[in-house]
């Protein structure tokens, strides 16, 4: 068990998710699979971006609500171990909303505005009206989640640098108003495999075009069957290419080098036919994914386990948080303690 102590001696991560469904193999291959591994050696915090969700959802609330223990068994069962790592829920920790309020006060419109992120999302998303103080503010808030653990290092994707940036930007700009308490993070970028849904396009809730870490065996087993391969291939005995198929991202992520040399040579020479070779990665995928099962099987059946978990890390993140708005209170002379008056 990693004691909570200053003088740690393991670098801290911090990274959040927005609980805004099940999650896909696109998750799991994207972000969820390097939390794990960080694990091991750095302090983690990992905490379900719930505010964050609210942003784009505040329509639907109540759904977040749901979606927050699925998410959370899905990590326990990916194998985030709460003895290693720290999983909680922002927003049972109001600290997050004070320093993003404080935050706000000095982070210029200009910076939010400028965001590629946020422009892109903007166009995304147009069937939503994200003209919103909040959405516009949402680096804000990710800056709190990062700068309340003073995390060294945050596993995120891409789209992500430009909010680790500006929380650079944020951090520098408190320490040079007030006292130099934060340390500035870095992003570390996940690899990002390109991974498509089972029809081509990005793998996506809302394309229906998904497999889930919850998705039974044999679901997982006929999803991958019905995966477009090589468009360019219409018979067997045609020759294909690997690159141009769907399911070789996901032999990569499966097999060992050896075999996936194996499966390119004997695509391009006709010699393996897509329903052979969507097999192998079947059984392969299945082989992976049928430990987290068995963890998610069990999860779903020790409900209060999962709250336990939860409850814990909360109260652990909260020591952390409460320190450090100490400090962030002293640090703009904010730290009331009423003798101001008789
Ligand atoms: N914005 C992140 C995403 O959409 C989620 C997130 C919120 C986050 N706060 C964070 C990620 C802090 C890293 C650190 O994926």
């Amino acid at each position: 068990m990693t004691v909570e102590t200053t003088s740690s001696p393991k670098k801290r991560i911090l990274s959040g998710m927005r609980p805004t469904g099940k999650l896909h193999l696109g998750n799991y291959y994207g972000a969820l699979y390097n939390w794990v591994k960080l694990q091991k050696n750095y302090e983690c915090f990992y905490f379900v971006a719930d505010w964050h969700a609210l942003t784009t959802e505040y329509e639907e609330a109540g759904k977040i609500r749901d979606y927050i223990p699925e998410m959370l068994m899905d990590w326990l069962a990916a194998g985030l171990d709460p003895e290693q790592s720290t999983l909680f829920v922002q927003s049972a920790l109001p600290e997050h909303a004070e320093l993003y309020l404080i935050f706000g006060m000095f982070t210029p419109v200009p910076w939010l505005e400028r965001n590629p992120t946020y422009k892109d999302q903007v166009v995304e998303l147009s069937h939503k009206d994200l003209a919103t103080y909040g959405f516009l503010g949402y680096p804000v808030l990710q800056a709190a989640d990062i700068l309340m653990y003073k995390a060294h290092g945050v596993p995120v994707g891409v789209d992500q640098v430009p909010h680790v940036e500006m929380t650079r930007e944020i951090a520098r700009r408190f320490n040079h108003f007030y006292q130099p308490i934060f340390p500035e993070p870095e992003a570390l970028l996940t690899e990002v495999p390109k991974l498509t849904g089972t029809d081509g396009r990005k793998m996506s809730k809302s394309y229906d075009n998904c497999i889930y870490l919850s998705d039974s065996l044999e679901v997982v087993a006929k999803k991958v069957q019905g995966m477009i391969t090589d468009t360019q291939r219409p018979f067997r005995k045609d020759p294909g290419e690997p690159d141009r198929c769907l399911a070789f991202p996901f032999h990569r992520l499966n097999l060992p080098t050896e075999k996936l040399e194996e499966i390119v040579v004997e695509c391009r020479a006709a010699k393996l036919g897509c329903v052979d070779c969507k097999k192998m990665l079947s059984e392969a995928l299945l082989a992976n994914l049928a430990p987290i099962q068995e963890r998610r099987h069990y999860y779903e059946n020790h409900p209060e386990e999962v709250k336990e978990i939860l409850l814990a890390g909360n109260a652990k993140a909260r020591k952390t948080a409460r320190r450090t708005m100490a400090e962030v209170r002293e640090a703009i002379a904010f730290n009331l303690d009423f003798q101001l008056w008789p």
